[in-house]
């Protein structure tokens, strides 16, 4: 791998809220990726930090009864505290109310009016709060309703400043059709190429004061503030010096590549851009839009009770343990489950029976029969060079993975080397040659098997730091040694010196057990908890073999069917079969594919009221994501959907 610089940044939150393990979720990404490039040698730089300005911050202040700065104030630290529990090795932090940020914003904008990029108009349209997006009337949703989150918008007349964003547009289509890798994972860059399909509008970049005073004023007018987004899009080079510091900005900006959450995908992929290109500033080098984190299939909201509070899982079970489920846990791009239950059992299957165990098999058994010290290997074999090549091909295999942005399927490649090194236990049977006296033999396979967690401590580092060091600790490494981890020494064989003090801990990974479970329930919905407790109340059915074809009730009502809303409808470019649409589960929206172009328009669909099975695991169908499937009756003759009988009913609602 060559050294290069390497600039990545997280989406800075809002401030109305406290972090949930969505936010946790990309700042520990953005943090791994940071450690194995410092590690790798590359010129590192992490930036993080808030969202200040706004209409939601403003609410939320006013919710609280506090001035917008004073709820700022307090929630930033809600962040900091999260991110140092958390181990997150931002190398800044950035705050929108900081005059280093706020100094470039108004330099930006003084320069775009000048060079009359920025223009005074009427404007006329629809203002959704929870986003912080204006639509016109042709972008809403069914019902006036946000396009992107479904809840109703409030509508607004009002004289605006704008931002020649239209002007941009052929341009930005050109460059993401001629940069692949700019927008990922491809799909998301077919989403927003799909989006720039209508015509692009110019941007109001102003909120005049008697609606919203809570921004950066406009240095050409008083009477306005700044739109949020402009704000703080900008805090990605405001933060490395632009403006203020062109050697350190030259530097990191050339290699900069920006980490977001699916729901900003269009701030980051449209007006970004046509921002950077209206002052004359290269683009970013990719835009990674990852998934969504559920609570088993559901969104996670407020009003449902089922947001995961982060801190709450670094305390309970670790906080190297959390980070490693988050990243094992999610395949970048797609949707992922968090439940408590899956959280425990790739615990319990992954960090202790895997990989605590290897660690603790091989210390004991050296300590016990070579007086606590790490022994010297005699000759090696075929099975211990076989092993010792499947750690080395790891390297490379997780390097590329880092690249490439395929974190779980690397971390999955190292488990796969712990799994291999208990199965190398076992074929050795380290414990019959210690008790046959095989004492040299018996050195070289525990010697071969501490070298192999030597590589795996140093690929998982990034993940696991504290564990990880207390894993090496353990090996007998030095603070030093440890600390001084690069990723390219542990290519290096036989670092380990034979005769150093090994250091017994208790167990790396203590296995949960499931009765405590119990105990950490509070994150998930009341409802389950109950449902849950009776479930273990009730006597065992007698298993009474069912006849061929025929399921019990407690099987169908694993099929969660619900009503649902269309509220948008699209076919699928290139397919005859396939429409991609938007529809509403109750609070919920979400991405559906169907195969019934051949049968329904676009506009027969939108505004029906249908069922589908709202349970399903998430599927992308030719590149577009599709949760859940619609019921349908279909023979040779056609094809209809299933609808409510009179069809005016509340989407999200259980059938059965
Ligand atoms: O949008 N799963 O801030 P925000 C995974 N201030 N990631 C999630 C998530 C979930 N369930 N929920 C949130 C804003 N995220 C703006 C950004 S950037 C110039 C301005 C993560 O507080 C994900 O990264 O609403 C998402 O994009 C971000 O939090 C939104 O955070
Ligand atoms: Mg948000």
């Amino acid at each position: 791998m060559d050294k290069s610089s390497y600039y990545v940044t997280t989406p800075i939150y809002y401030v109305n809220d406290k972090p949930h393990i969505g936010h946790a979720y990309t700042t520990v990404l953005a943090d791994v990726l940071a450690r194995y490039h410092r590690a790798k040698g590359d010129d590192t730089f992490f930036l993080t930090g808030t969202d200040e300005h706004g209409q939601k911050v403003q609410k939320a202040a006013d919710a609280n009864n506090m001035t917008p700065q004073q709820q700022c104030d307090e929630t930033v630290v809600r962040f900091q505290e999260l991110w140092k529990k958390l181990g997150i090795t931002n190398d800044d932090f950035i705050r929108t109310t900081q005059e280093r940020h706020k100094k470039i914003v108004r330099a930006i904008m003084q320069d775009l009016y000048d060079r009359d990029l920025i223009y005074k108009a009427e404007y006329k349209g629809r203002y959704c709060v929870p986003c912080e997006r204006f639509f016109t009337e042709k972008d809403l949703a069914e019902g006036g309703l946000c396009p992107d989150c479904g809840r109703p918008t409030d509508e607004i007349i009002e004289s605006n400043y704008f931002f020649r964003m239209s002007k941009y547009q052929d341009w930005l289509i050109q460059y993401i059709t001629d940069h692949p890798d700019f927008i990922q994972p491809s799909f998301r860059a077919n989403e927003t190429l799909g989006f720039l399909r209508k015509p692009l509008e110019d941007l109001c970049i102003s909120r005049p004061k008697s609606r919203l005073a809570w921004g950066i004023e406009l240095p050409f007018d008083s009477d306005y503030v700044c739109y949020v987004w402009f704000d703080a899009l900008i805090n990605y080079i405001s933060g490395i010096g632009y403006g203020s510091d062109e050697e350190k900005f030259n530097r990191f900006w050339k290699s900069c590549h920006h980490l977001i959450g699916k729901d900003i995908l269009t701030t980051h992929t449209v007006y970004w851009p046509t921002m950077l290109k209206a002052i004359g500033v290269e683009m970013p080098q990719s835009i990674f839009a990852h998934g969504w984190w559920l609570v088993g299939t559901t969104k996670m909201s407020k009003s449902l009770g089922n947001v995961v509070n982060p801190m709450d899982m670094a305390d309970k079970y670790g906080v190297d343990a959390f980070r490693y489920f988050l990243m094992a846990g999610m395949t970048l791009g797609n949707d992922a489950s968090f439940t408590e239950e899956e959280f425990i059992a790739r615990y319990n299957s992954d960090l202790a029976n895997d990989l605590g165990n290897l660690l603790s098999r091989v210390v004991k058994l050296a300590i016990k029969n070579f007086d606590g010290k790490l022994p010297k290997p005699g000759e090696f074999q075929q099975l211990d060079l076989e092993l010792g090549a499947k750690a080395h091909q790891a390297i490379d295999a997780l390097a590329g993975a880092v690249n490439n942005m395929k974190l779980d399927k690397g971390i999955d490649t190292v488990m796969n080397v712990v799994r291999a090194g208990n199965r190398y236990l076992e074929q050795t049977a380290p414990w019959t040659l210690a008790k046959n006296g095989e004492t040299e033999r018996l050195g070289t396979v525990l010697y071969t098997a501490a070298e192999v967690l030597r590589v795996v401590s140093g690929l998982l580092m990034p993940l696991m730091p504290e564990k990880m060091s207390e894993l090496r600790y353990t090996l007998g490494m030095t603070p030093e040694e440890i600390n001084a981890f690069d990723f390219d020494s542990l290519r290096n064989i036989g670092v380990l010196t034979p005769g150093t003090e090994l250091h017994d801990i208790a167990a790396l990974f203590p296995r949960i057990l499931v009765e405590d479970k119990a105990a950490c329930a509070k994150a998930e919905p009341k409802k389950q908890e109950k449902k849950e407790k009776a479930k273990t109340v009730k006597p065992k059915q007698e298993e009474e073999p069912l006849p061929e074809g025929i399921i019990t009730i407690d099987q169908f009502f694993k099929v969660q069917l619900k009503t649902a809303k269309v509220l948008t409808a699209e076919p699928v470019a290139n397919t005859e079969k396939l429409m991609k649409m938007t529809i509403e589960v109750g609070e919920e929206v979400r991405p559906l594919v169907a195969g019934i172009a051949q049968f329904y328009k676009p506009e027969e669909l939108i505004g029906k009221t249908i069922v589908v099975v709202a349970n399903l695991r998430p599927a992308v169908i030719r590149g577009n994501e599709s949760r859940g499937m619609l019921l349908a009756a279909k023979n040779e003759n056609g094809l209809k959907l299933v609808t409510i009988d009179g069809g005016d009913f509340p989407s999200g609602v259980s059938i059965g």
